[in-house]
């Protein structure tokens, strides 16, 4: 398979005001684009060539780091575009609520333990919600990583690469996160990646 760029789920400007037009335009449009670009021009000639997306991201890992990185960012922007809505946040599905309070105690400690990953990323990288052993795990990662290559299976991620928010914030990423959590989550799609991770 080669990679390829999906339309956004809604028009460029329908996050407004928590996410620009001029950020999704420069996010979705260029930044994404990139990686579909670079990873396919990678992809050419190596063992991976014919094998889904998923496995590349897992075989290329300590293997092929230019491959691996443009893989692993088509991967998560793939699904980033899926984990927010517009007028997203809110009330979380019942079945994912559930799950969150067995795991983690509270939805509220939840999204404060995930802001607080997002906020003390060292550098680039992404926030995440993932399910490792039958349980939802709060983590993040550095660059083009996400939970996929640490054995565990991502079901919300917030980009915190300085191309995700600072047109909008500047340097205020604590304030790009809330604003994530709270406005933006599409909260029915992170509870089909759960309900996915946790029948495999
Ligand atoms: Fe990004």
């Amino acid at each position: 398979m080669s990679f390829s760029l999906p339309n956004l789920p809604y028009a460029h400007d329908a996050l407004q005001p928590y996410m620009s037009k001029e950020t999704l335009e420069y996010h979705h449009d260029k930044h994404h684009l990139a990686y579909v670009n670079n990873g396919n021009n990678l992809l050419k000639g190596t063992e991976w060539e014919g094998k889904s997306l998923e496995e590349i991201v897992k075989g290329s890992f300590g293997k092929n780091a230019g491959l691996f990185n443009n893989a692993g960012q088509h991967y998560n922007h793939l699904h980033f575009w899926h984990w927010m809505k517009p007028s997203g946040g809110g009330k979380l599905p019942g079945k994912l609520e559930a799950a969150i309070v067995s795991s983690l105690g509270s939805v509220d400690k939840m999204k404060e333990d995930f802001i607080q990953a997002g906020v003390t990323q060292f550098g680039s990288g992404w926030a995440w919600l993932a399910v490792k052993d039958g349980k939802i795990i709060v983590s993040k990662t550095q660059n083009g990583e996400s939970p996929l290559v640490h054995g565990a299976m991502p079901i919300l991620g917030c980009d915190v690469w300085e191309h995700s928010y600072y047109i909008d914030y500047r340097n205020r990423r604590p304030d790009y996160l809330k604003a994530f959590v709270d406005h933006l989550v599409n909260w029915a799609y992170v509870e089909q990646m759960f309900e996915a991770a946790t029948k495999k």
